[in-house]
């Protein structure tokens, strides 16, 4: 339901929102609240006056509040992009050498932002880099990333065609599940991925790229084999290609699943996988 603001609620509302900005902050949630007239509440956090820090020329750039359109709809630096490349660079900008986890300090190397065609239709989600992307920069290049190379040559499609990336984009020590607050302070950096590069289909793949994105918690023999809606776009999940290297028979599994990913997207489907 759209509710009408009053101007002066809504000025405070936008300085509020310019101030978190500039500390670097672009997500607020909604809380829900009731009909009656109580205050309208934004979720941030409390900074105490002492602990801001002066201003960067970053933040700076991207204070810009929309005059008109939804108070909540707080302009993001990829907003002032031209193209999905450029605003992409910007995400990965806003990223900086991040810092928000516990990750950074846990041996990681470098973030691993995401790779492929900014414009694609088809987008596959993975879980969090490995000791070969940590060491690379690229998500999926390792025995895994030749997996999934291969899956996606069976589709007649190019690495390059789609766009990669992962629910955390640092690797946690080990190798270990990434915990959910790691996913929960990394992932509305892959919501502005997608967000930018809109693709038709979104391919998640294994469990936690499902429940992460998806929100529910079912067995992997559930939730694959049909189709989600993800903020308006289709999403299918499949086997992890790790998942695929320890149990090979379920290969043909996963190849239903990128079957149904081709038929929708208009692709020609071969009846048999390249394996
Ligand atoms: N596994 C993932 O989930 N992502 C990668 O980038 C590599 C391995």
């Amino acid at each position: 339901m759209t509710r009408v603001l009053d101007p002066q609620l809504k000025h405070a509302l936008a300085e509020r929102i310019r101030f978190y900005n500039e500390l670097g902050i672009y997500d607020f949630y909604r809380r829900e609240h009731s009909e009656a007239a109580e205050p309208l509440t934004l979720s941030v956090p409390q900074i105490q006056p002492e602990q801001r820090e002066p201003m960067t020329p970053r933040a700076k750039a991207a204070v810009a509040i929309p005059a008109d359109g939804d108070l909540f709809e707080v302009a993001k630096p990829e907003s002032r992009a031209t193209n999905p490349a450029q605003a992409l660079r910007l995400i990965r900008e806003d990223l900086g050498d991040c810092t928000r986890c516990r990750l950074h300090k846990q041996g990681r190397k470098q973030i691993v932002f995401g790779v492929g065609n900014p414009k694609t239709d088809l987008m596959f989600i993975g879980e969090a880099p490995g000791a070969d992307e940590d060491q690379q920069g690229e998500p999926f290049v390792g025995r895994a990333g030749q997996l999934l190379n291969n899956m996606i040559k069976a589709m007649g499609i190019q690495r390059e065609d789609v766009y990669i990336a992962n629910i955390i984009k640092c690797r946690p020590p080990g190798n270990r599940t990434p915990e959910r607050d790691e996913c929960e302070t990394c992932s509305p950096f892959l919501m502005r991925q997608i967000a930018v590069i809109q693709p038709k289909v979104i391919v998640a793949l294994g469990a936690v790229a499902a429940k992460t994105l998806l929100a529910i918690n079912a067995p992997m023999a559930e939730l694959r084999g049909q189709w989600y809606d993800f903020r308006g776009t289709k999403l299918a999940v499949t086997y992890h290609p790790a998942f695929l290297l320890r149990d090979p028979r379920q290969k043909k599994e996963a190849w239903k699943d990128l079957q149904m990913v081709m038929k929708e997207l208009g692709m020609p489907v071969p009846a048999k996988s390249a394996e």
